[in-house]
């Protein structure tokens, strides 16, 4: 059989992302990090379509470069659908569509929460694929859900936040600690010097398999406030044990969870996805709960896990294999169901 090329886009909130892939192996994948919402402390949609526009040509060009692919190799186009930002994901699919008419390739529209899941179906060296059904906890700065997936697309939300998805949590509270945006991966890294119990922070009580973080937030804000009216200098003497605390109870927030999941599906595959993936300790409290649990945990290569055009392009190579292609008139959605 010959390889199918097929170049992928994902533009769903401030990262400009454009990968090529032969059948289900990545060739290329290249992200271009939009900084300019650093100094606002969240991600400024205006800004952030203006930064699509400026860099999805030369992030599509270094990506066929890198591919060592032309134009006219390409044999699918696929891009993000949504969720996401709306002026955001209109630059990717505007592109992708004029694109795939200029070639006369077919257009594959992709949702992004099913791409963070169906990472794990890359060709990779040293990573297993899942068998279905399995377990999915997407962790990420819009969502939070535990996903009973049965094939490529039979997908079922089991679980989800009532409120902050776990990245938000994790930006969040960095916010209140004076950390940069965004926090996630800066909480991570001082969590790892610091001790996980000297700060006891309360799980909140929600029932089922969903999940609640805006309380943890505001017990972090009042904590915080009141020691650094007793002593200025708090959170800079104690910022690995405060980051440390945190990580821990998001961990066993998200733990309790799944662990419920398991019981209650009788599924023991689990894997996760999205940019919270990164996490080190969630990294490494699930390959623990392999042989704590007797669970076999997928965890995705690091640059599958933020945001990346790959995943995108991994679920393009499954819908063209099934022939589920979209047509010009195919609307970008701020927000659809997996
Ligand atoms: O999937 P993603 O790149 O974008 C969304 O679709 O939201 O996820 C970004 C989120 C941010 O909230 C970021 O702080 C968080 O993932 N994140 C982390 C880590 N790396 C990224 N959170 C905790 N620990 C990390 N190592
Ligand atoms: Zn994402």
């Amino acid at each position: 059989d010959t390889p199918v090329y097929i170049l992928s886009i994902e533009s769903s909130c401030d990262d400009t992302a454009a990968a090529v892939l032969q059948n289900a192996k990545v060739l290329s994948n290249v992200v271009a990090r939009q900084e300019v919402h650093e100094q606002y402390g969240g991600v400024v949609p205006e800004l952030a379509s203006r930064a699509h526009q400026q860099n999805i040509v030369p992030v599509v060009d270094v990506a066929l470069a890198k591919a060592g692919i032309t134009r006219n190799q390409l044999g699918a186009i696929a891009f993000t659908q949504g969720p996401g930002l709306m002026g955001s994901l209109l630059v990717g699919s505007s592109f992708a569509k004029s694109l795939a008419l200029a070639l006369d390739i077919p257009l594959v529209a992709v949702n992004h929460m099913q791409a963070h899941i169906l990472a794990h179906f890359i060709d990779e060296e040293g990573f297993d694929k899942p068998q279905f059904p399995f377990l999915a906890l997407t962790i990420s700065g819009g969502h939070t859900q535990i996903v009973k997936v049965s094939s490529f697309f039979d997908m079922e939300v089991i679980g989800e936040t009532t409120d902050d998805a776990v990245g938000e949590a994790y930006d969040k509270s960095a916010k209140i600690l004076g950390l940069p945006y965004p926090g996630g991966p800066l909480v991570d890294k001082y969590a790892q010097l610091g001790n996980p119990k000297a700060y006891p922070f309360t799980k909140p009580k929600v029932p089922g398999l969903d999940f609640s973080f805006s309380g943890l937030k505001t017990q972090i804000l009042y904590f915080v406030q009141k020691n650094v009216a007793l002593n200025p200098n708090f959170v800079q003497e104690n910022m690995n044990d405060i980051c440390a605390s945190i990580q821990y109870t998001i961990i066993n927030i998200l733990m309790d969870k799944l662990k419920l999941a398991v019981a209650e599906t009788g599924i023991k595959k689990v894997a996760i996805g999205g940019g919270v993936s990164a996490n080190s300790g969630i990294r490494g409290t699930l390959k623990e709960a392999e042989k704590k649990y007797g669970w076999k945990t997928f965890i995705p290569k690091f640059e599958y896990t933020t945001d990346n055009a790959a995943m995108i392009g991994i679920v393009g190579y499954h819908k063209y294999l099934e022939h589920t292609f979209s047509d010009a008139s195919v609307t970008s959605k701020a927000r659809i169901q997996l």
